[in-house]
């Protein structure tokens, strides 16, 4: 039998060159056309699923059919979080410096997990580590890993502080957070053998901050009572409305108490790189370990967060595996499958180092500062209509809410609330969304995108007076 010439699945270098340039005139004129496209829309499964569901491919189609596929089908129902009026939850504005250093992972696919699968860009992560370190004031002899997002930052932090205390903090350890942090910590402790007993959650003060009194009362009875105290977790920019807890005096309590602090700046702290930001933000730089998200408010496109840790050895010992097959990594480098939960690890650098080398320090302080001010822009234009009750944003979050009317319950003023949400969304133009503080619901308005400028806010702000 004649033998046949294998075929690989990559196109000729023509081709690939063609569908390469095809492919960023249309992401170019994605990006370019933004501000001008709708932000979100509702549709559900089957709606959506009509769009884009069809049977397994049993035979090739084009790379060009693929593209027309995306472009006409799916991005058109696509929630637009980089655009400029997206103001919902969290943003995640990416940046097309961001995305070419995705290009590059994609394209020439370096394996991050060991020294020897991807030496040149471990050292590339081991750089960018020290300059996110550098940037916020942190330790510069501390480490970390760069993982898929806050979330799983979040669990690091606390498989440090448990490999650091100890297996017994399993049976008899208490975790601290307050009522505002983040449900990923929650889902970290259950993830990593933690009883739902053992968190305590803390109260917070009007402004949505811990209550560092009652956190060391607590502390104090857990104590007394047997148990082990050993993790607090504070937040640097909660997600509902921006709150800083008070850094410094919880970094006292915990020195004193010998807890280990982590710092939960997933939205917060990139803040720290403008200088009233790093002011807001003092204390966070005395933590043991720290969750940021260089895919907030770093500009890059989803899928990378950050773990920095003050001893990174304590994560080898949380993290350490071990197998034959790994027998050959060189144990005196650093090999980033022992530093995190992944072997295999992308090149999720490439799109934080590409962000920083080519905006530098400078450029994001002014790109930050902007989105403090824009937002307390936000703030005062929504204050101009007295139907609406405005509170006063920390860092990018504006809440606000529908004021009562004589008479009117707490759940038809809530209605309102929603309904705004819903009539904003519905229009298109811009993207808000709700939450509850202090059991009373409320809009949100988030400004964090180096594309939104003075004209998005006040377009923002009158379509949301026209639909109040
Ligand atoms: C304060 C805070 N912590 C953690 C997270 C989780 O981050 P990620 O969505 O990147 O997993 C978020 C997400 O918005 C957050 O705001």
């Amino acid at each position: 039998m004649a033998s046949e010439e294998r075929k690989s699945l990559d196109p000729d270098a023509d081709e690939m060159r063609r569908l390469g340039y095809a492919l960023i005139d249309r992401v170019v004129e994605h990006l370019s056309s933004l501000p001008d496209q709708r932000v979100a829309r509702r549709g559900d499964r089957v709606e959506f699923s009509a769009l884009v569901d069809e049977p397994l491919p049993q035979a090739s189609s084009s790379l060009d059919s693929c593209l027309d596929f995306f472009f006409e089908r799916v991005l058109p129902g696509m929630t637009r979080v980089s655009h400029p009026r997206f103001h919902a939850y969290i943003p995640c504005p990416s940046s097309f410096a961001g995305a070419l250093g995705e290009m590059l992972a994609a394209g020439t696919n370096p394996f991050v997990g060991s020294w020897l699968g991807g030496g040149t860009v471990s050292a590339l992560e081991l750089t960018v580590l020290r300059w996110i370190a550098e940037l916020l004031g942190y330790d510069p002899d501390a480490g970390g890993i760069l993982t898929s997002g806050g979330s799983m930052a979040n669990l690091v932090g606390l498989a440090a502080a448990r490999a650091k205390f100890g297996g017994e903090v399993l049976e008899n350890g208490v975790l601290y957070l307050s009522r505002e942090g983040h449900a990923s910590v929650n889902k970290a402790a259950s993830i990593l053998g933690f009883r739902r007993e053992a968190i305590r959650t803390i109260a917070v003060d009007d402004r949505c901050r811990m209550n560092v009194d009652q956190l060391a009362r607590a502390v104090e009875q857990d104590r007394s009572e047997g148990r082990i105290p050993f993790f607090v977790c504070a937040n640097a920019g909660t997600t509902n409305t921006g709150a800083i807890d008070p850094l410094p005096e919880i970094s006292d309590l915990c020195e004193r108490l010998n807890l280990w602090l982590h710092v939960d700046a997933a939205y917060g702290g990139f803040a720290a790189i403008a200088p009233e930001g790093q002011e807001l933000l003092r204390g966070m730089e005395r933590a043991d370990s720290l969750t940021l998200d260089p895919h907030k408010w770093l500009y890059c496109p989803m899928g990378v967060g950050c773990a920095l840790v003050r001893d990174p050895l304590i994560l080898e010992q949380a993290f350490s595996a071990e197998g034959e097959y790994l027998k050959d990594l060189p144990d005196d480098e650093v090999n980033f499958l022992n530093r995190g939960p992944e072997l295999s690890r992308p090149g999720r650098v490439l799109s934080v180092w590409m962000l920083l080398r080519s905006a530098g320090r400078e450029e994001l302080a002014v790109q930050i500062q902007a989105d403090l001010r824009l937002a307390r822009l936000a703030a005062s234009l929504l204050r101009d209509d007295n139907r609406l009750e405005v509170d006063q944003p920390t860092l990018s979050v504006v809440t606000f809410r529908h004021r009562g009317r004589d008479g009117e319950s707490e759940a038809d003023r809530s209605a309102r609330d929603t309904a705004l949400m819903e009539a904003t969304l519905a229009d298109g133009q811009l993207m808000l969304s709700t939450t509850f503080l202090g059991g009373r619901n409320t809009l949100r308005l988030v400004v964090m995108n180096h594309r939104t400028t003075e004209r998005d806010i006040r377009i923002s702000v009158s379509r949301i007076r026209e639909l109040v």
